[in-house]
């Protein structure tokens, strides 16, 4: 008895030392920074510009989605490893809008660094990083022309949960950490209806992000288990669909049985997409390599 006490004793001590390296871990690598340096942007401010800003965010990178309408800022998700807010972006109190340079924009929207240097948590910055330098110009143009809203929000927290699971590598980092932030920018990206173009739609679209760099699906890291799983959407998984039917879910977000696709597919905003965007974007899906689903 007495040693079956001692080895429970052993146990749990180990699962305390445990524990509390992998905090540490976690804690270091919450604390990690970066320095980028981003070219100089000429940030236009025409309302051509901004239009385009407008469009890019509404239809591809989705900015409102997790920043709230109007940019205002909102609770992403408060579950028990974490408070994940993202910020009011306009110049009303409690927004960074007041204080961010250009390239403290750039810096944040294509390399997913804070001013401050650290990894911001949550943004898809590895999505954006392929922004082209005009299309990232018309964004912050756009951003910085949405009216002031004042709405104080509190600060992201990861709580000890939080930083112990980031120990254990079961939380994905900042993706300041895999962003190749010596990446040579285009200077502009023409909209086009060619697999180039399609590819870049895809790209800041998010669909890599979110199916995986090779679109073949799977759980999307980071998620509860209790979220969709993203769909093999290279030819192995959609091939037998029409162009029209690919068209069809991303604009109406219907299959081609006649199901309806859970919105965390974002279909509502790929509905946004301009005709050519959309073209360009079937023919990429086309031209990928077939993989067996669910390897990312
Ligand atoms: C999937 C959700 C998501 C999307 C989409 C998203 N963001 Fe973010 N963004 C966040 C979160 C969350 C943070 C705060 C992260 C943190 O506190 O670590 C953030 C931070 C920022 C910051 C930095 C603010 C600061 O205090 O340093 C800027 C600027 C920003 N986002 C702009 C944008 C723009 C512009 C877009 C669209 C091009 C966009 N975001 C799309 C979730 C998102
Ligand atoms: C935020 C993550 C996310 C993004 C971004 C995203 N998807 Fe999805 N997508 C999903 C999820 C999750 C599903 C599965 C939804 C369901 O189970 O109903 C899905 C389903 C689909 C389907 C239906 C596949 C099938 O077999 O039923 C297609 C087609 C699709 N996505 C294409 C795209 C394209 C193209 C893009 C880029 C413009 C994209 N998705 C961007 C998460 C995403």
């Amino acid at each position: 008895m007495r040693w079956f006490l001692r080895i429970i004793a052993g146990l749990v001590i180990l699962v305390v030392v445990v524990v509390a390296a992998l905090y540490i871990v976690g804690s270091a690598k919450l604390s990690r920074t970066y320095s980028v340096a981003e070219p100089a942007l000429a940030v236009p401010n025409d309302s051509a510009s901004i239009a385009r800003g407008r469009h890019l965010t509404v239809a591809l990178t989705k900015c409102a989605d997790c920043h709230g309408a109007g940019l205002a800022g909102k609770i992403f998700l408060n579950a028990p490893p974490f408070i994940i807010v993202a910020p009011n972006l306009t110049r009303g109190n409690g927004g960074v809008g007041a204080t961010f340079s250009d390239s403290d924009y750039a810096r944040a929207i294509r390399d997913g660094v804070a001013p401050d240097g650290h990894g911001l948590l949550v943004m898809p910055a590895a999505d954006f990083a392929y922004l082209s330098d005009a299309d990232l110009a018309d964004i912050i143009a756009y951003v910085k022309s949405e009216p002031a809203v004042d709405h104080r929000l509190p600060a992201t927290v990861i709580r000890p949960l939080g930083r112990i699971l980031l120990g254990a590598g079961l939380l994905p980092m900042s993706d300041a950490a895999s962003i190749d932030h010596t990446m040579t920018h285009s200077a502009a990206m023409a909209p086009a209806d060619t697999v180039g173009y399609g590819h870049y739609v895809a790209r800041i679209g998010g669909c890599l992000g979110c199916h995986g760099a090779g679109l073949s699906g799977g759980a999307i890291p980071g998620l509860p288990p209790s979220f969709p799983k993203a769909q093999n959407i290279t030819p192995a998984g959609i091939g037998k669909w029409s162009d029209a039917d690919i068209v069809r879910a991303l604009r109406v977000g219907k299959r081609p049985d006649g199901s309806t696709i859970d919105t965390f597919m974002p279909w509502p905003d790929t509905a946004l997409m301009s005709d050519t965007e959309m073209s360009a974007l079937v023919k990429y899906l086309r031209s990928v390599p077939a993989r067996p689903s669910g390897t990312r």
